[in-house]
């Protein structure tokens, strides 16, 4: 059948029509079918004659197409798009004055761990930086199973009950009938539901914040959300709220970033993790713990219960418990990503619900949808949902079952005796629940104490910057603007006085509302005295240093050796890492004929995907990039985002012509010395220069 053997390495035939045909060798295995026949041609159907009909008989072709026709599976109903990886929890201290749980009693004891981030409302396919909550949800494979903590990096929701969440969601995703906009809050569907759900007014300040579109999942916080249960050996119940604190601070990027990133990469997120990852930079987190008793809970002026509040860490203070760290990739993201079921049913001794509506609801979800997703009931057999300690159960069958029992005996009570009776229960180890003494008439309401639904909206509205404050208001502006009905505007901002009167003014002026505000009655009046929280705000929270971002360095032919090595070590020693962008991926000749060797080409590389930049092009160079509208986009774009730039007097007239050269300000530092090199990355540790804003965004 193959004529030619041609030039390579590997054993590479050419077929009668010119394909290629690679065979196996002594270390290339063979290829075979599902059922291990091997395959002589993966390249040509088998056909009588070669141009002439298929044949039924190929088995081959037939059983590669089938599998090929099943390749896909439903994708998540909410959270379709997200990134795992793996790592492990690492235990600072014992914690058992408040739990039993296993993996909290020894110091230094790591427990391997599975985590999951996403977006909520976009299809698989959307881009990372759409604005929207994003899933934090992490696996613990303890050694008393697995226990899921199942969270966002916001800590509040926008519904109590859980019976609201189908809504909720219907809302939010592509409207029925036009099946659009994806990845988007900015339509009227979403905003015609929120604005007949007051008790979503605070999640929404903290959608409508920068947290919503985070730089990277290195750089955001995640909450449990809910209050849950710990309980100690005595079976004590103590109250707990679950934080993850990214060891590199929190960051965002802005707005117009965001828009340009989903268009440059919309991969970004799941690129920047998996880079970290890979180069040995571990993202990592520390467990907090909020800890409180009845008594708070009693005293605090809203319901633990309610998931549309939070407990400030200056009322609680966050115990910082242990950390996670990623530190391996998946090996096949279907496998491990897509296949991953977290679920708020799985828990473990120690640990325990609380009866907030939200929670309770949730766990008659996650087991069903995950049934349909993956087939059947046997998903918790694939490695990456199984418990890594020893299980056993009398469960059995069903779709793909993996791990079935031995023996005679599928059933208990028996009486069958020993190891042949199989698996019985443990009243020492097995899991216990709180005993909670509960009374009441069954009722289908809303408890009183849910009812506030402003006061909290509004404190962390003051918690925020003013350049912050400044960011909800131009969301809040964008996104009703998106909306099509004047009268789900107007009645969305006729909330926000309960919020704070001059937002209101804001973004009545920035839609242009001429109807005056009708103020719905709050169903309670909110508190007017609650003090700002510091830990509310990213800019307050911002990193110690700029480990783990990334510099973008524009060169051309002539860029100055020294200088550019310089910024280099710079920027290595402070733990962050550069990507150099030029005319050609081939990179270019620098001063003293050496090779800078690139990774992007520009355009291909445009500030947005960096935290700061670096302009130094020779001034011979600087003209060919002068005709280049992404060069200029370059520099304009990272003055226009705030970013540091460090710069070559050679890139004056690249500034000129980006239109900011008259309004470079100390955010801009010239490189004339190696040794500024050093001078910017310390600047860069602030990671923006918030009060050009005023000028850029102009
Ligand atoms: C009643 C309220 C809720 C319901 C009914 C609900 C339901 C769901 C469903 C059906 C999925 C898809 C699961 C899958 O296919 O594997 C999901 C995923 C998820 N939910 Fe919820 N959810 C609710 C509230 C929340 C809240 C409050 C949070 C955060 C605290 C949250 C966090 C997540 C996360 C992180 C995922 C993605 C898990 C992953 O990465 O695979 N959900 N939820």
């Amino acid at each position: 059948m193959k004529t030619k053997k041609l030039q390579d390495p590997e054993n590479v035939l050419r077929g009668k029509g010119g394909e290629i045909h690679q065979t196996a060798g002594p270390e290339v295995p063979i290829l075979t079918t599902q059922q291990g026949t091997p395959v002589s041609d993966d390249q040509n159907s088998f056909k009588v004659g070669p141009r002439g009909p298929a044949t039924l008989e190929d088995f081959h072709l037939r059983e590669k197409m089938f599998h090929f026709d099943h390749e896909r599976i439903p994708e998540r109903v909410v959270h379709a798009r997200g990134f795992g990886a793996h790592g492990y929890f690492e235990n600072y201290e014992t914690l058992a004055d408040v739990t039993s749980a296993d993996l909290f009693q020894r110091p230094g004891e790591k427990t391997p761990a599975f985590v999951r981030f996403s977006t909520v409302a976009g299809n698989k396919g959307s881009a990372d930086l759409a604005r929207d909550v994003r899933g934090f949800a992490v696996k613990l494979y303890t050694q008393q199973g697995n226990w899921d903590i199942v969270g966002n990096n916001i800590p509040v929701f926008f519904i109590q009950d859980a019976i609201k969440f189908p809504d909720l969601v219907h809302a939010v995703k592509q409207e029925p009938d036009r099946d659009f906009p994806q990845a988007a809050t900015a339509h009227d569907n979403f905003w015609d539901f929120i604005s007949l759900m007051p008790e979503s007014m605070h999640m929404i300040m903290w959608v409508m914040s920068d947290r919503a579109i985070p730089r990277s999942f290195r750089f955001m916080e995640g909450f449990g959300v809910h209050t849950y249960r710990l309980l100690n050996a005595d079976g004590k119940s103590t109250f707990v709220k679950f934080h993850w604190k990214p060891k590199f601070g929190l960051q965002s990027v802005i707005w117009n970033e965001a828009v340009k990133i989903n268009g440059a990469d919309p991969d970004f997120h799941r690129r920047d993790l998996w880079n970290a990852i890979q180069t040995g930079d571990y993202p990592e987190w520390e467990l907090g713990l909020q800890l409180f008793d009845d008594k708070f809970a009693d005293e605090f002026e809203f319901d633990v219960l309610d998931a549309t509040k939070l407990i400030t860490e200056e009322q609680v203070p966050t115990r910082r418990v242990g950390r996670l760290v990623l530190d391996r990739c998946v090996d096949n993201f279907f496998a491990e990503t897509e296949q991953v079921a977290f679920c708020t049913n799985n828990i473990i001794q120690g640990v325990d619900f609380s009866n907030d509506p939200l929670l309770q609801g949730r766990k008659f979800s996650y087991l069903d949808t995950q049934v349909k997703r993956l087939g059947g009931p046997n998903f918790t057999h694939i490695p990456v949902n199984a418990p890594k300690c020893p299980f056993h159960n009398f469960q059995q069958d069903g779709h793909m079952a993996m791990v079935n029992p031995k023996g005679r005996v599928n059933y208990e009570p028996n009486s069958w005796g020993g190891a042949a009776g199989g698996p019985r229960e443990s009243h020492e180890t097995g899991f216990q629940s709180f005993l909670a003494k509960e009374k009441g008439r069954k009722v289908r309401e809303r408890s009183e104490s849910f009812a506030d639904h402003y006061s909290q909206a509004r404190q962390f509205y003051i918690s925020q910057t003013k350049v912050e404050q400044g960011h909800i208001a131009e969301a809040l502006i964008f996104e009703l603007s998106k909306v099509e009905k004047p009268a789900i505007r107007l009645r969305l901002v006729s909330h926000l006085p309960h919020i704070d009167p001059k937002l209101a003014d804001r973004i009545a002026k920035g839609l242009g509302l001429r109807d005056k505000l009708e103020v719905p009655p709050p169903a309670k009046q909110p508190l007017p005295d609650l003090k700002p929280s510091k830990a509310l705000s990213i800019a307050l929270n911002g990193p110690k240093s700029f480990a783990g971002r990334k510099v973008g360095i524009l060169v051309t032919d002539g860029t100055d050796r020294p200088l550019f090595d310089g910024l280099k070590s710079a920027i290595e020693a402070e733990g962050a890492t550069l990507e150099v962008v030029a005319p050609t991926v081939g990179g270019v000749l620098a001063s003293d004929g050496s090779i800078i060797e690139a990774q992007q080409k520009i355009g291909g590389g445009p500030s947005v995907l960096y935290d700061a930049v670096a302009v130094m092009p020779s001034a011979d160079g600087v003209q060919a990039l002068l005709k280049n509208a992404a060069a200029k986009d370059f520099v304009s774009d990272a003055f226009a985002h705030l970013k540091f730039i460090a710069y070559v007097g050679a890139a004056q007239p690249l500034f000129e012509k980006a239109g900011i050269a008259a309004d470079l300000d100390e955010g801009c530092l010239i490189l004339n010395a190696p040794k500024d090199a050093q001078t910017f990355v310390i600047a860069c540790r602030k990671l923006r220069r918030w009060d050009r804003e005023h000028i850029a965004m102009a």
